[in-house]
């Protein structure tokens, strides 16, 4: 994984962005898969001006899920469709088809699965944007799960559910999360994980230095075999 420090966090999301306009140049039917929470909100910010000045064209792209919360769809402020949905997919204004996003509140989960997998097999993902957790979660990858699986449900840290109050003002009684795996993950084209904010300055250092472990999930995707690349700020870098 190659690391690259930026002194602003818009140099970084400009690296991000000139990246996903030069993929959309050569497969304008690229699959992207974007993170929600805090850190990508200012890619989707560029992207959006980028279209408006037609410097960038997701018509023919596709978007997928990288995880949601059991128990929340887009109803809520705070889940992952909800962010995507308002700061990037509705101002670009992409077709229903062009989304693939797990439902959080689906009764049958294992269908959530099987057809998040079926397409994932099918098309694959060209560029993945990651953000970090605090304990080195990636998706809901969260310390300790297994890093051979695809879509999976998993029982979400505690670190997850304390900081969790920031997307929602409280803390909402979930226990569990839908994401992609590591295999799915690892198998991107191409790997870009962000990090911004004084806040992630100790899990940046963590994920750098150590080795690949479970443990530090975000270590896992040293083990990539395609681009693989850690962007951060300074801020977010200021150990390293
Ligand atoms: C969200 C997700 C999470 C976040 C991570 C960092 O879809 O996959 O892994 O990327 O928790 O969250 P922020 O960016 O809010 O600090």
């Amino acid at each position: 994984m190659k690391v690259e420090k930026f002194v602003t966090v818009e140099a970084l999301t400009n690296k991000v962005t000139e990246k996903m306009i030069k993929l959309l140049a050569d497969k304008p039917e690229a699959v992207f898969c974007i993170a929600g929470g805090e850190t990508p909100l200012p890619v989707m910010k560029k992207l959006i001006q980028l279209q408006k000045t037609n410097k960038i064209d997701f018509s023919k792209a596709t978007f997928i899920s990288l995880d949601e919360w059991i128990g929340l769809d887009r109803t809520t402020k705070g889940s992952c469709i909800q962010t995507l949905e308002d700061h990037l997919f509705q101002p670009l204004g992409l077709r229903a088809e062009q989304i693939k996003f797990f439902d959080g509140k689906a009764t049958n989960l294992t269908a959530e699965l099987t057809k998040m997998n079926t397409f994932v097999a099918a098309y694959g993902i060209d560029f993945i944007l990651l953000g970090l957790g605090m304990n080195g979660h990636i998706g809901f990858n969260e310390p300790g799960v297994t890093t051979e699986a695809n879509a999976q449900i998993v029982g979400l840290d505690e670190v997850t559910t304390t900081v969790m109050t920031k997307y929602f003002n409280e803390k909402l009684p979930l226990t569990q999360g839908i994401t992609l795996g590591f295999r799915q993950i690892l198998d991107a084209n191409q790997i870009i994980l962000m990090a911004t904010g004084e806040k992630k300055a100790e899990i940046v250092k963590a994920t750098i230095e150590g080795e690949p472990t479970s443990q530090v999930p975000s270590t896992i995707l040293k083990q990539a075999q395609n681009e693989a690349l850690f962007f951060v700020d300074r801020a977010a870098g200021k150990f390293i």
